[in-house]
């Protein structure tokens, strides 16, 4: 098996790896922040809340309800990110289906929301997430990277944002893609999501104590980008 210098198997963890996590509510900009950080760096990207939709959506097609189910099936996922070339896009392949436009619209949102609340769905997901620390490091997207996933990140950041302009930025994103899309209806949405991850048992949304907390509601794209980048230039 290929070896990198540290004597780590390059598929397996590596510790030594550099990991810089990014949490925070439902579109307070983490994954436009996550993906310029990853190309910026040329770090791997995990974009954890898309392992949420994709066992949210397979235990939906497949008709399965028991959390011990679902559970189960979030330990045997069979599924790869491919970034495609042309749009930078991080691409979920789920059983070889190019599935990433299906598990990105609200519907998905809300029964991945659902299942990351069964602390066993937790619990299958939680290694599949640690494998993805290699070298030269890893930008970590989701809602407990700093404070469950990754402990011992470099840097950890919350990014926020009022729950009114995450909901237009979300209406913008989906208008983009050519999805339907209601404000009021996104709104809603996002205030009982924001209710269910945060108040759930295990694993809640919450703010790791050593994280920097970068308020996104009044900063362009860019100036979020750079502020996180100032504080990481000590580690890069
Ligand atoms: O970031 P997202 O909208 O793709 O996440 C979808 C859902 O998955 C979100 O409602 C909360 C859940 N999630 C989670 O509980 N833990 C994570 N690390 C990432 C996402």
């Amino acid at each position: 098996m290929p070896q990198n210098s540290s004597g780590t198997p390059q598929n397996g963890r590596n510790e030594k790896a550099l990991v810089i996590t990014v949490d925070g509510p439902s579109g307070s900009g983490k994954g436009t922040l996550c993906q310029k950080l990853a190309q910026h760096l040329g770090w791997k990207l995990l974009d954890s809340g898309a392992l949420y939709r994709l066992v949210g959506y397979i235990a939906d097609k497949k008709g399965i309800t028991a959390p011990s189910e679902i559970a189960d099936q979030a330990l045997k996922l069979d599924i790869e990110f491919i970034t495609d070339p042309a749009t930078r896009e991080l691409c979920s392949i789920l059983e070889g289906q190019d599935v990433t436009r299906s598990i990105r619209t609200e519907s998905c949102g809300e029964l991945a929301s659902k299942v990351a609340a069964i602390p066993a769905v937790r619990a299958a997901l939680l290694e599949r997430q640690r494998a993805f620390q290699v070298a030269p490091g890893l930008i970590a997207d989701g809602r407990d990277m700093g404070s469950e996933v990754f402990p011992a990140a470099a840097l950890k950041i919350f990014l926020d944002a009022d729950a009114e302009e995450r909901a237009n930025r979300r209406y913008n994103q989906l208008k983009e893609k050519g999805f339907d899309a209601n404000l009021a209806k996104i709104f809603e949405e996002i205030q009982a999501r924001d209710e269910r991850d945060s108040k759930r048992s295990s694993s809640p949304l919450v703010i790791a104590k050593d994280a920097l907390v970068v308020d996104s509601s009044t900063l362009s794209a860019d100036e979020v980008f750079n502020t996180v980048l100032k504080a990481a230039q000590s580690l890069i």
